[in-house]
């Protein structure tokens, strides 16, 4: 892999919680590069480190040792190079959705003109245009996470960081959710670390799977994913990947 097309390098990655009688290690020797504008999903078994792991990323939590670089530094805090979504999607019920996705711009001290300029762009390419002034009690499950991605993406980061965010809805819009992403991903060329427990999901998205170990988490395997897209669940070469995948992390739950 050429340098200059690492975005986001992770080396050696060891994270502890303090316990009663010492310390937990959450995730040890953990190692990844990933390239500018790929699409990278984390996929793990329950309490294996990935939320944790892309907190550290968003600087939302301090790593114990090893390193972590987002365009060459290191990774200090939050920035507005990294964007957010959570799998509650994490919005502010008081603001509407115009007033959510300029949240972060509001805090950088755009000015409001630019600041709706901005906000009108993300909405739309959402397909959220019409409800910038609905609030989120009045959206359903799908379109708040459209406007977690809309308010994550206003910041114009380098990287979006997404954990699990299609885990809380209901099976026809998590699949209606996944073409989106991958249309957004598609025209703002980001690049994407999504975390999943779900195969199927990954394997649908993913240019790159990473396989996570039950705790300590460390890096299990990496899987290309060459299938194109848009991807058929129903031809062989997906039901066999994730079969072979799915597989891998049946292996490590039983032990065998
Ligand atoms: N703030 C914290 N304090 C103590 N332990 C934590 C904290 N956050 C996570 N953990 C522990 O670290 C491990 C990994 O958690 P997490 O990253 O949430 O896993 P995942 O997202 O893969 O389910 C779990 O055992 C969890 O209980
Ligand atoms: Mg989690």
């Amino acid at each position: 892999m050429d340098g200059h097309d690492v975005i986001l390098s992770i080396k050696n990655l060891k994270k502890t919680f303090p316990k009663d009688d010492g310390a937990m290690v959450a995730i040890e020797n953990f190692n990844l590069d990933v390239k500018n504008g790929d699409f990278v999903c984390i996929l793990g078994p329950s309490g294996c480190g990935k939320t944790t792991l892309l907190r550290m990323v968003a600087g939302l939590e301090p790593l114990t040792s090893g390193s972590m670089k987002v365009k060459g530094e290191d990774i200090e805090g939050p920035g507005s190079d990294r964007g957010m979504v959570f799998q509650e999607f994490g919005l502010f019920p008081w603001r509407n959705v115009k007033k959510n996705v300029e949240f972060g711009l509001e805090l950088k001290g755009i000015p409001s003109e630019k600041r709706a300029e901005i906000s009108q762009k993300y909405v739309e390419l959402v397909g959220l245009k019409g409800f910038e002034r609905s609030y989120p009690k009045e959206l359903s499950g799908g379109m708040k996470q459209r406007v977690g991605i809309a308010r994550a993406l206003a910041n114009d980061p380098a990287v979006l960081l997404m954990d699990e965010p299609f885990g809380a809805l209901d099976a026809q819009t998590r699949n209606q959710m996944q073409m989106e992403l991958l249309r957004i991903w598609k025209e703002t060329k980001k690049t994407v670390l999504f975390v999943t427990h779900s195969v199927d999901e990954a394997v649908f998205l993913a240019d790159r799977i990473v396989v996570m170990t039950s705790r300590p988490g460390t890096v299990k395997n990496l899987w290309n994913i060459d299938l194109p897209r848009p991807r058929d669940r129903a031809s062989s070469e997906f039901i066999a990947l994730r079969k072979n995948i799915l597989d891998e992390l049946e292996v490590q739950k039983t032990g065998a």
